[in-house]
Order: C-alpha cells, then sequence, then structure tokens
C-alpha cells in the first residue's frame, strides 16, 4: 500500500495560560459551567505571536527529530484559518524561516479538519512525485484574534497553538476520506472584508442562504447546538470511511486521535462507534479548541506521553466549519 512515514513532529504552544477562572472575569461564566459542559480547563492564547511564528517553531522541531536538511524538504502545506496576511502565504514564511528553499509553499484552508485534508494533499504529491523526498505539514491558528470575547457560548472554547508533521513516502498503512457539506454554512463563520472599491454601485450583495448579512463583525459566529449534532455524527461517519478505504475494521485501530473540540462530542462520537475512551488521545483539558492544530497536537502529546507508539494503527478524526470532516488512517 502506498502510504506515508511521520519522520518527525513538532509542536508550539503560546506564552498565555487562560484558565476558567480568567474567563469568568470576562464573561458571564464559571469553571463548573465549562468544565462539565466541554471538558476544558484551562487553554493557550497568543501572547502577541503571530500565526507564522508559531508554526515556524512547531516546523522547526518536527525537522529538528527528524535530523534532515531543510533544502530536501518539496512542499511546505500550512492549515491555516489564522493567516498573518491575505498574502503571502504562511507557508512562504514558514519556508523563508526553516531554510527549505527548494519547497513550494501553499496555504489550505479547510477549518478544524485542515490537517487532515493537508495530509492527504501531502500523501498525493508524494504519490505522484519521484522527486519529492519530505513534505512538512503544518497548522498554525491564532483563533483568538477571530474569537468574540463577548459570546459566553463560544469564547470559552477557542484557543491558539501550531504543531506540525514531517513526512516522507512508505508502504505504511493508509486510508483517507474527506467530505464537507456547504449546506452547514452558515452554522460556523467569521466574515472576511466585504467587497469594496471605489466603483461599486451597490452597497450590498444578497446571496440566498447565506451566512446572517446583519452580523458584520470578523469574529467567528456558531451554532452551538447544530454544529453538535453535525460532529457527533461526522467523526464516526469519517473514521468508517476512511478505515474501509484503509482495508481495516474499526476495532483493527489501536489509538484515535479526535478534534479536540469538546469532551462531550468526543464520547458520544466514541459510543457511537463502539470504541473505549482508552483508546482516545485527549489534551482537551489543557488545550481547549485550537482549530487545525488540534488534532497534530494531540498526536504530539500522545507520542510524547507513550500513549502512541511506532507501529500504532492511529486514527486522525475531524470536523470543522464548512462543513468539513475528515479522517486518515495511518501507521505510525
Ligand atoms: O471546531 C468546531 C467548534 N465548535 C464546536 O465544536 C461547538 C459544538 N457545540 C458545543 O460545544 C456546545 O453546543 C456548546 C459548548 C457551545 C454549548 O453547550 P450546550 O450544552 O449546547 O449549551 P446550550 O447552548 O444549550 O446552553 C445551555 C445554557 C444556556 O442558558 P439557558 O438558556 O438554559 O438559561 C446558555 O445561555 O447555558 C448557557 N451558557 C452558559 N452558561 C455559563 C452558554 N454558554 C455559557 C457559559 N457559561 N460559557
Amino acid at each position: 500500500m502506498f502510504g506515508i512515514s511521520i519522520v518527525g513532529t513538532g509542536i508550539y504552544r503560546p506564552g498565555l495560560t487562560v484558565t476558567n477562572e480568567d474567563m469568568a472575569k470576562i464573561v458571564d461564566t464559571n469553571d463548573e459551567w465549562i468544565s462539565t459542559r466541554t471538558g476544558i480547563r484551562e487553554r493557550r492564547m497568543s501572547n502577541g505571536e503571530p500565526t507564522w511564528y508559531m508554526g515556524t517553531h512547531a516546523a522547526q522541531q518536527a525537522i529538528d527529530e527528524a535530523g534532515i536538511d531543510p533544502k530536501d524538504i518539496a512542499y511546505v502545506i500550512c492549515a491555516t484559518i489564522t493567516s498573518d496576511f491575505h498574502t503571502p502565504s504562511t507557508a512562504c514564511i514558514i519556508q523563508r524561516e526553516i531554510g527549505a528553499v527548494n519547497a513550494a509553499c501553499f496555504d489550505l484552508n479547510a477549518a478544524c479538519s485542515g490537517f487532515i485534508y493537508a495530509l492527504d494533499t501531502a500523501k498525493r504529491f508524494l504519490q505522484t512525485e519521484d522527486t519529492a523526498k519530505y513534505i512538512l505539514v503544518v497548522s498554525s491558528e491564532n483563533l483568538s484574534k477571530i474569537t468574540n470575547f463577548e459570546d459566553r457560548s463560544s469564547c470559552i472554547l477557542f484557543a491558539d497553538g501550531a504543531a506540525a508533521f514531517l513526512v516522507e513516502r512508505s508502504e505504511k498503512l493508509y486510508g483517507c476520506w474527506l467530505g464537507a457539506d456547504g449546506q452547514g454554512a452558515k452554522y460556523i463563520y467569521a466574515r472576511a472584508d466585504a467587497p469594496s472599491n471605489p466603483f461599486m454601485t451597490e452597497p450590498r450583495f444578497h446571496v440566498a442562504d447565506e451566512t446572517d448579512e446583519s452580523i458584520t463583525h470578523k469574529q467567528l459566529v456558531q451554532d452551538g447546538k447544530e454544529v453538535y449534532k453535525f460532529a457527533t455524527k461526522a467523526l464516526p461517519t469519517a473514521a468508517v470511511n476512511a478505515a474501509e478505504r484503509a482495508g481495516i475494521a474499526v476495532t483493527d485501530i489501536d489509538v484515535f486521535v479526535p478534534h479536540q473540540a469538546n469532551l462531550r462530542i468526543i464520547e458520544t462520537a466514541a459510543k457511537n462507534l463502539g470504541v473505549s475512551m482508552d483508546k482516545l488521545v485527549l489534551n482537551i483539558d489543557k488545550r481547549g479548541n485550537t482549530s487545525s492544530a488540534s488534532i497534530p497536537s494531540a498526536f504530539h502529546d500522545g507520542v510524547c506521553s507513550g500513549q502512541i507508539k511506532r507501529g500504532d494503527k492511529v486514527c486522525l478524526v475531524g470536523f470543522g466549519a464548512g462543513l468539513t470532516l475528515g479522517s486518515a488512517i495511518i501507521e505510525y
């Protein structure tokens, strides 16, 4: 089977630790509500570190662990929804910082499923380009810059951070399934700039069934209940489909690394999949939801704690805005 091998992983945790008690100082909430409804006790937030900076540190750690020459990296793919610039891409800045001078670079936006989409893109490049030796897949997110800190139902969830995988081709087990449902775009979104130019005659262009036009700020808006419903079905659907593509049963999987959005979502999804909780890597209590960085960060933590071992069949599975969903099954 054509698969990938992870030769290095890296992580960056930004400077600020924000506890539930800290959140209670800015919105009407409390530790008991947040921890029982979400499983989150604290999260890291940027103390000013830009997205490219966090991504660079995670990438450098993955390169150092692999002990490779960055000139042998053929692509830098960065999953992010919180770039520092519209252009250049975060991937280009990371390339400059790590000295991956021979790499082609681009960013990819699939929200919290972004890392799975990026990993599968990397696998396809490796499969079709004999000369591509290594690919750096990095996720970096500064969600706090698009978080509405006046909305207690969402601001308690989101956090910042980065993580990276350095991958090469291998004959290892691999299966990936990606999906999306644009009908659910309205359930979680953050607006970008509206069209604007000196010749415009229409003040606003209306699109039927689009996200709420009355909301003009650029912070994250979500319908928590709809996202919750989607997520509890999306995680099992994606995992089962990826297992089928890998040619294995869900029961053959040693470890699951789910998107760390809400512990209750993960518990319900695990129950629906018939998987016991001890097979899941969880770091949501200390990290919160870092969007595309959540899965590779949890993977890195799982490797460091010994929960993920070489040879394990690992299921990475996520969902997010779009709505998007996806799962990759790899052998570590
Ligand atoms: O990467 C994807 C990101 N998004 C998600 O994964 C979101 C998925 N959804 C969720 O995680 C959950 O729906 C939430 C955590 C957002 C909300 O949990 P819930 O159990 O669905 O709560 P709820 O919205 O039904 O609210 C229950 C009550 C409400 O009060 P009333 O109307 O019953 O009086 C809310 O106003 O809890 C209230 N509430 C809060 N209370 C204290 C909402 N947020 C808070 C809060 N602290 N932070």
